[in-house]
């Protein structure tokens, strides 16, 4: 019998139409929102020779009527500092002297002071290790002296495109970051797989062959994010689907300032609580990771940490927190003595994780096959229990 091969054959085909409609629908809909923006990327804007102990990066960022600036650099703690411009035209303007000498401020200045909308910086401060005899993962008491970042003799900046990587020296392995900026939307290559927009940069974290001084040995990271009226003062837990990208993990993490801010425009640190123990990471090397809550710092402390921030800020608004890598049972950092994390610097919406369009096609494709397969055996079925004559009646 001919006829179930031709009712499959008619399912099948109609699910693949849909689906790939609905594929083209998607696209569509995402393609909406392609924002681009213009990258023009500078090093020591300005200078005339490099400077002999570091490196500042600039990144213009010039979107349709405004322009995000990306500055980088590793005098003392590494700092990233993300400006936000209401025009197309504002620059950034350095008096070398003033920003090497490490006594002053006002080394750095976003021109016309007057379209600055908001700023937000991020300072790498400090990498403390503890025993944990227990494995309890609770840091608590036992901790190494810090490897204060401020003090790392830091590399040359490694510049490709818009990216850049930074690696010091720390207990005879390699403490690197890697900041990526991007024209347009999209999603990290490697794990946690973040979506990204144009609005946001990211920094990946590496700690590579660092000599723990237990065997027992877990990391922190501390981070302090800085502001001008609004720094990042609080973080909360947001849910987030399994997506295809990030499978396991359900939460992501942001970091923005108080509620009361008046603006929305503002600044954010958001990542996923998730570190990844190899290089090449795959799903099994994850480890979760943890925050403290954050705390007010000292802005003569945060100035004194970092060199961008001093230059740029007159009064920095600065609050601190924690980073911790792996939970109790988890194997220590000499199982592989390598740990990576990956967070995104940004302004205004963070993005947001949406079901993708394969595994939403894949879920129409799955539950709708079947449903599809029934309506047109159904129909092949009462077309074909209707007399032939019916289709034959004379039109007289
Ligand atoms: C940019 O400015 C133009 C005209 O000045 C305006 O039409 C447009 O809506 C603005 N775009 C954005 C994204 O604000
Ligand atoms: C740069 O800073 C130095 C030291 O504060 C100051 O003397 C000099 O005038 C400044 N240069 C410019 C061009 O503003
Ligand atoms: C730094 O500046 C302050 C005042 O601005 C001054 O008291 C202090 O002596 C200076 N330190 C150095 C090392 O120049
Ligand atoms: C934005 O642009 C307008 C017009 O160029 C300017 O008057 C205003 O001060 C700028 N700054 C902010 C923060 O809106
Ligand atoms: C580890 O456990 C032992 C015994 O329970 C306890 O005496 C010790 O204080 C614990 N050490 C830490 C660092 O918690
Ligand atoms: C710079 O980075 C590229 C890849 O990003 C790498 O191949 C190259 O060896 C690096 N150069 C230095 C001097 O580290
Ligand atoms: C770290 O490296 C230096 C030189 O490469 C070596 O002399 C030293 O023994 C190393 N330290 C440890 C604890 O292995
Ligand atoms: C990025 O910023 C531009 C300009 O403020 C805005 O028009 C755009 O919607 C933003 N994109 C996202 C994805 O937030
Ligand atoms: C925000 O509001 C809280 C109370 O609602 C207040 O204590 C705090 O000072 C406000 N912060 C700012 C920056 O306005
Ligand atoms: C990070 O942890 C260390 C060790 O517990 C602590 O001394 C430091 O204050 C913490 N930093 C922040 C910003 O909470
Ligand atoms: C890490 O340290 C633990 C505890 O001493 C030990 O059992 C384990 O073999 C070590 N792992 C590696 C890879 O050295």
């Amino acid at each position: 019998m001919a006829a179930p091969e031709r009712r499959q054959r008619g399912g099948v085909s109609s699910a693949i139409l849909l689906f790939s409609a609905f594929s083209s629908c998607f696209s569509l809909f995402s393609g909406r929102d392609a924002f681009k923006r213009k990258l023009l990327v500078e090093m020591n804007p300005g200078s005339s020779s490099p400077p002999p102990d570091f490196d500042l990066l600039h990144v213009r960022a010039v979107g349709d009527n405004d322009t995000l600036h990306f500055l980088f650099c590793s005098q003392g703690a590494p700092t990233l500092l993300l400006v936000h411009t209401n025009t197309t035209a504002s620059t950034v303007a350095v008096n070398w002297t003033r920003f090497e000498d490490r006594n002053h401020s006002g080394g750095l200045q976003v021109e016309p002071e007057s379209s600055i909308l908001h700023s937000t910086a991020v300072i790498f401060s400090r990498l403390l290790e503890y025993d944990d005899a227990n494995n309890t993962a609770e840091p608590q008491t036992d901790f190494f002296p810090a490897y204060d970042l401020q003090d790392v003799s830091w590399s040359r900046l490694n510049l490709s495109g818009p990216n850049a990587l930074l690696c010091g020296a720390v207990a005879n392995g390699s403490f690197c970051l890697q900041l990526s900026v991007f024209e347009t939307e999209g999603r990290g290559q490697a794990l946690p797989r973040l979506l990204h927009t144009a609005n946001s940069s990211q920094l990946n974290v590496r700690l590579d062959g660092v000599l723990p001084r237990s065997s027992h040995s877990r990391f922190l990271l501390e981070l302090q994010a800085v502001g001008g009226a609004y720094p990042p003062s609080r973080v909360e837990a947001h849910r987030s689907i399994d997506d295809e990208f990030t499978p396991t993990i359900f939460k992501v993490s942001l970091w923005v300032p108080s509620e009361n801010s008046s603006s929305d425009v503002l600044g954010f640190l958001q990542w996923k609580p998730v570190a990844y123990r190899q290089p090449a990471s795959a799903l099994e090397d994850a480890t979760p990771c943890r925050n403290s809550a954050p705390l007010p710092q000292s802005g003569e402390a945060v100035k004194a940490a970092s060199g961008l921030v001093r230059a740029f800020y007159t009064q920095p608004e600065a609050f601190g927190l924690n980073v911790s890598f792996g939970l109790a049972g988890e194997p220590f950092y000499n199982s592989t003595g390598f740990l990576s994390w990956t967070a995104l610097l940004g302004s205004g919406l963070p993005p947001v994780d949406s079901i993708s369009p394969l595994v939403l096609s894949m879920m129409v494709f799955g539950l709708g096959t079947p449903t599809l397969l029934l309506l047109m055996g159904g129909i092949y079925v009462a077309v074909r229990k209707r007399p032939v004559t019916v289709a034959y009646e004379p039109v007289s």
